[in-house]
């Protein structure tokens, strides 16, 4: 099966995988094997849906790499969420059902304890109709992806707690799935303005932190209402919100580096590569390797050096199942990852440059780190650019001629 963007979709190509309502994820708005009409794609786009897999004989040992299951545990996440928002939108006295939460999470983090894949980001929830929903599902499951390859640095971080505690991560998902919670009491206009933010605008937008965190004060455990208050501070101190003594009112210090506890460390990176990998109001999504490379060249410092490492570890700059272009003008299926050769994944041609059925034996799979020949287009994206090496994302120091004074992902 092959990952395709619903722009991209062309009659006859067959579902692999049912498409979920995104008003209601738990029920199906096509199922699988349908074959995608004119009408459906324009129903799909209308929907907000950016993706969808599709059959491809040649792939469909992909059904196995992105198990099912993981989608319908993320859903599970997304409908809890949808449900818990929508009526505390709705109803003025509504309490948010954090047990609800909690027992979603639970069932996603048995399912990624136990998945045979290892920990890589895989997949995200693909819908449009509401971003604060998605936002927090994505960053929910990423964080907690994160958190479990972190273990030994949760374990060293917060060593006030047994190893078994320390390490423990539905604290982390929680949090980062409300992260954004106080956003539902910033207006909309503001929200979703599609022009640039005046100073007073982006003051408003910067109270959401201190406002989610009184909301979810007292309900939720203190390291997880720590990541709601937290998901904005940067590692060189440059985030917000300030903090204030709660006797005098006074600014404190700045709060940086491990001063920052770790999990809004780890809150912080998951936020900013979601937000600018999503559609948004006022911008289209970014592929992720442009937004992974962004990080690295323009935001150098905004993160923990430990936490941002291993982020480049478990998330692909190319995700699996993407179709790109390579510079020979081949069409080919991304079919892994390996955090070596982030921006050289294996990939297996599907077309020739003049469209037809790639045949035996162009439509071997090639390892892109072991030839002269290298991904040019993902959708319409010229992503040579931002082709990074695996020493940048592991903090090597870069040639400083190329950093801007710009910061186009945390801008
Ligand atoms: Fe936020
Ligand atoms: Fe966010």
């Amino acid at each position: 099966m092959l990952r395709v963007r619903v722009e991209d979709l062309r009659p006859n190509m067959r579902l692999a995988r049912p498409v979920p309502l995104p008003t209601n994820p738990t029920r199906y708005l096509l199922q699988r094997d349908v074959c995608v009409s004119d009408e459906m794609r324009r129903r799909l786009a209308e929907l907000g849906i950016s993706e969808v897999w599709i059959r491809c004989d040649e792939l469909e040992f992909l059904e196995t790499v992105v198990d099912a299951e993981l989608g319908e545990r993320q859903r599970e996440i997304y409908s809890c969420i949808r449900r818990n928002f929508e009526r505390f939108m709705r109803l003025a006295d509504a309490k948010l059902d954090f047990e609800s939460f909690r027992s979603s999470l639970s069932n996603l983090f048995d399912y990624l304890k136990n998945n045979t894949t290892g920990i890589c980001f895989l997949d995200r929830v693909q819908v449009f109709d509401d971003y604060l929903l998605t936002h927090s599902t994505n960053v929910g499951y990423l964080a907690m992806l994160l958190g479990m390859k972190l273990d030994w640095y949760l374990i060293k971080e917060r060593k006030s707690l047994p190893p078994g505690k320390a390490k423990e991560v539905i604290s982390l998902g929680l949090g980062c799935l409300l992260h954004d919670v106080g956003k539902m009491r910033i207006s909309k206009e503001i929200l979703d303005k599609p022009s640039r933010l005046t100073p007073d605008e982006m003051d408003e937008i910067r109270k959401h932190p201190s406002i989610g965190y009184e909301m979810v004060k007292g309900e939720i455990p203190l390291v997880a209402s720590q990541v709601v208050l937290h998901h904005h501070q940067r590692w060189d101190g440059k985030g917000y919100p300030r903090m204030l003594n709660s006797q005098t009112g006074e600014p404190l210090d700045v709060l940086a580096g491990d001063k920052i506890p770790i999990f809004g460390r780890i809150a912080t990176i998951c936020d900013v590569f979601d937000a600018a990998t999503s559609k948004r109001v006022y911008s289209d999504a970014k592929p992720s390797v442009q937004v992974l490379c962004e990080m690295l060249r323009y935001n150098a410092g905004c993160f923990d050096p430990v936490v941002q490492k291993a982020f480049y570890e478990i998330v692909p700059a190319f995700p699996i199942g993407t179709v790109v272009t390579l510079t020979n003008g081949f069409v080919a299926a991304v079919v892994d990852f390996d955090p070596k050769h982030p921006c050289q994944p294996r990939v297996k041609p599907i077309r020739y440059p003049d469209g037809e059925p790639c045949r035996y034996p162009d439509n071997r799979e090639i390892d892109l780190s072991t030839v002269d020949l290298t991904i040019h287009f993902q959708g319409d994206v010229d992503v040579r650019p931002f082709l990074f090496e695996v020493a940048e994302a592991a903090g090597t120091p870069r040639d400083e001629s190329r950093l801007s004074v710009s910061s186009p992902v945390l801008a």
